[in-house]
């Protein structure tokens, strides 16, 4: 674990507390919207100067994972991404996924599916939504949610819910120009 978070009572271990306390089974689909409502508590009530946050934001590391749950498998990443980052289209499997920006502006665009989905190598995505997380904001996207992230302003500090670790499950990236879908 790159952050210690047993240390200290701080704003995560508490965030991470309430979580682990929520979660369950982690079958409840209203799982997802609590977790975003915990994390714009966390997002809000934690300053600049808190030392693990200062650690993160001087550090300026693309991906850290700050916490992964020893019980329900849940991980908590922390990314701090330059103006400019972008990644291609993308789902999350089976998981659901759950972002909040704490400094920066950064663009999540949701993409919907045209086609039927028959042929695993293909895809026809248009754009459906475009989120705009400035500090303090927060989007959940659910299993099979099609999204790419965009740091519009940086550095933007960027918290990433994972409900499951994603090495683990079938999950694709897309080519909007080409129609493709890969497995990644
Ligand atoms: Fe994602």
């Amino acid at each position: 674990m790159a952050i210690s978070v047993a240390k200290a009572e701080n704003s995560f271990e508490r965030y991470i507390e309430q979580i682990h306390s929520i979660w369950g089974n982690g079958k409840d689909p209203q799982l997802p919207f609590m977790v975003k409502a915990l994390m714009e508590k966390f997002l809000a009530s934690t300053p600049p100067e808190e030392p693990w946050m200062a650690e993160l934001i001087r550090e300026a590391k693309p991906g850290r994972e700050l916490y992964r749950d020893p019980e329900h498998g849940f991980i908590q990443m922390g990314h701090v991404h330059q103006k400019g980052h972008a990644n291609t289209p993308h789902d999350h499997g089976p998981c659901w996924v759950v972002y909040g920006a704490y400094s920066g502006v950064t663009d999540i665009t949701v993409y919907r599916r045209t086609d039927d989905g028959k042929d695993p190598e293909r895809a026809a995505l248009v754009r459906k939504d475009l989120h705009r997380l400035t500090p303090g904001v927060v989007y959940p996207y659910l299993p099979g949610d099609i999204h790419s992230v965009h740091a519009v302003e940086g550095p933007a500090v960027v918290f990433r819910f994972l409900s499951t670790d994603l090495e683990k499950v079938e999950r694709y990236r897309y080519n909007l120009a080409k129609g493709t879908a890969t497995r990644v």
